[in-house]
């Protein structure tokens, strides 16, 4: 699947997805109002890898409603509609509308790592994560995934709270917090200074929670963080997910990354004598 907030604006460039070969694609994350994002600069490359803090720029669902219209007239895979909010109702408002104009799911940001009021406050919090799993699942038939955030204590807490919600799968991980700073300039970098890192730095971080969400939870888990080829794929199926998401590699390899990885799994599984790839979800607990 296609990471949220990676090209995920445009019917255009969901098809251009597609194309490559991703099985389903997810959205960037939409509020309820349009919000503009931060200033430049908001990305910035780190030795492994990016690091982001956009600020959640998004046109608001009314307008948005249109793209996902649009994306389903084109879009042959899943539309999943990644969704924020500042309180657990505009999160069911938000996620209502993009269901009723035709997402196949909806995956829940609750996780963003440097916007104040939503996302990690939201992703940290059993109690308030709970009510927004609870209020979405309240107003939606379509599937529920919840984006869960690395920067906490323990992920497995959060993942059994979003499961005893209601929560339909799990993905893991957004951004892990990071930031960089210009020797020249003495300065912060990213306007917002914090960002979240992406790329092959956060896969062992993000292995290791799929690891260990995988021993608390019975629903899916999507893995996320840092995927690039077939082999770090099959590592995050080994830990637990059944399916994956790619986000930054997009940017060095393009959109055919989908098909190389989907590729080269197929042959691993082959090489193995697996028949599907559900014969090695969690394979790495039993050895
Ligand atoms: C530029 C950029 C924008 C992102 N925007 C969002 C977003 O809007 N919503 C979200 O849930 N995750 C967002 N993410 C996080 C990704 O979906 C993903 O969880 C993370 O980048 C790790 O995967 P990767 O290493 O394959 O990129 C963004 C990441 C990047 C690099």
């Amino acid at each position: 699947m296609l990471a949220s907030g990676i090209l995920g604006y445009s019917a255009e460039t969901l098809e251009s997805i597609v194309e490559g070969g991703a099985g389903a694609v997810v959205t960037k994350s939409i509020g309820l109002k349009q919000r503009e994002g931060y200033a430049n600069p908001t990305v910035v490359q780190a030795s492994c890898g990016l690091i982001n803090a956009m600020g959640l720029p998004n046109p608001g669902i009314d307008e948005f409603v249109k793209e996902i219209r649009q994306a389903k007239a084109v879009v042959k895979v899943p539309l999943i509609v990644s969704v924020f909010g500042y309180s657990e109702e505009e999160y069911a408002k938000v996620a209502k509308k993009a269901v009723d104009a035709g997402a196949d799911a909806v995956e829940l940001n609750v996780s963003c790592p440097h916007v104040r009021e939503t996302g990690s406050e939201i992703g940290q919090n059993p109690t308030i994560l709970s009510e927004v799993v609870r209020k979405v699942k309240a107003v939606v038939s379509a599937p529920v995934i919840v984006k869960l955030s690395p920067n906490v204590t323990s992920i497995t807490e959060l993942a059994e709270t979003a499961e005893k919600a209601g929560a339909d799968a799990l993905t893991a991980i957004n951004t892990v917090r990071a930031m960089a700073i210009d020797a020249e300039t003495t300065m912060p970098i990213l306007s917002n200074r914090i960002g979240g890192l992406s790329g092959p730095a956060v896969k062992p971080i993000a292995v290791r929670c799929v690891y260990d969400v995988f021993e608390h939870v019975k629903i899916p888990i999507v893995g996320c963080g840092g995927i690039a080829s077939w082999r770090d794929a099959v590592e995050f199926v080994l830990a637990g997910a059944s399916a994956v998401q790619i986000g930054t590699a997009i940017a060095l390899k393009g959109p055919s990354v989908f098909r190389a990885v989907a590729r080269g799994v197929d042959s691993y599984l082959r090489r193995n004598g697996f028949e599907s790839v559900n014969q090695i979800v969690g394979l790495a607990h039993k050895s």
